[in-house]
């Protein structure tokens, strides 16, 4: 269970008296840090989406998003960035964001949290982080997609103020597609 929280750019957490180890920080990755965060999103992967699609599409959307080099290549867009949620050393998850060239409009690319520490309020941490990097920029409104049939990420999504805006099918190459979601939040 988290206690207070504060929301700066390096974004701290004070945790209840019962937890006092607990001490998690949102921020930007390093290039030497992109190989963990890989793998942290190959697990998340593994665990989540052979539910929702089909292990050939997990396989190639990794292959695709999550290797270091497609990576680096969102820590070197201006306008992109690519935070981690850290305990400590240890990657709990990561939040991929950017300015879409809409007017005031931030998209959420990626919110990824490790199946061991769902639950405990951090994905609507990394959401309040985002919308507030989103404010910061000047945005009025934040964006995302998500698979039609991810319902824990939805309910997350929901519960933090986004609403479905529409409905899509992304040909995303070799055959597959994303049946998403639109969702958005006005701030
Ligand atoms: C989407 C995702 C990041 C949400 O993470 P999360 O931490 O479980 O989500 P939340 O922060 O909203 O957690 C809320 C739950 O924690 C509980 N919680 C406990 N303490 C809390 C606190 N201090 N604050 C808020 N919620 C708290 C809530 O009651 C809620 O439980 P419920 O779902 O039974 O109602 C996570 O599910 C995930 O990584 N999923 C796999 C990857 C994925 O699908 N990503 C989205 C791709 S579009």
């Amino acid at each position: 269970m988290l206690g207070t929280r504060t929301i700066t750019n390096a974004t701290t957490l004070a945790m209840s008296p019962q937890t006092p180890e607990l001490d998690p920080i949102i921020r930007a990755c390093r290039t030497s840090e992109l190989p963990t965060l890989a793998e942290l999103a190959r697990h998340i992967w593994q665990q989540h989406y052979p539910a929702i699609i089909s292990q050939a599409q997990i396989d190639y959307m990794l292959q695709q998003r999550y290797h270091p080099a497609a990576l680096q290549t969102e820590l070197d867009t201006p306008q992109h960035w690519l935070d981690g949620l850290w305990l400590g050393e240890t990657m709990l998850g990561f939040a991929n964001y950017f300015c879409t060239g809409q007017p005031a409009e931030m998209k959420l690319d990626k919110l990824y949290l490790h199946p061991h520490w769902h639950g405990r309020g951090l994905g609507s941490l990394l959401l309040e982080y985002v919308t507030a990097r989103a404010r910061q920029h000047g945005c009025d409104t934040l964006t995302l997609a998500v698979n039609k049939h991810n319902t824990t990420a939805i309910k997350a999504y929901r519960r933090n103020g986004f609403e479905v805006a529409e409905q899509v099918v992304v040909d995303i190459g070799n055959g597959f597609v994303m049946d998403d979601f639109i969702m958005s939040k006005a701030l």
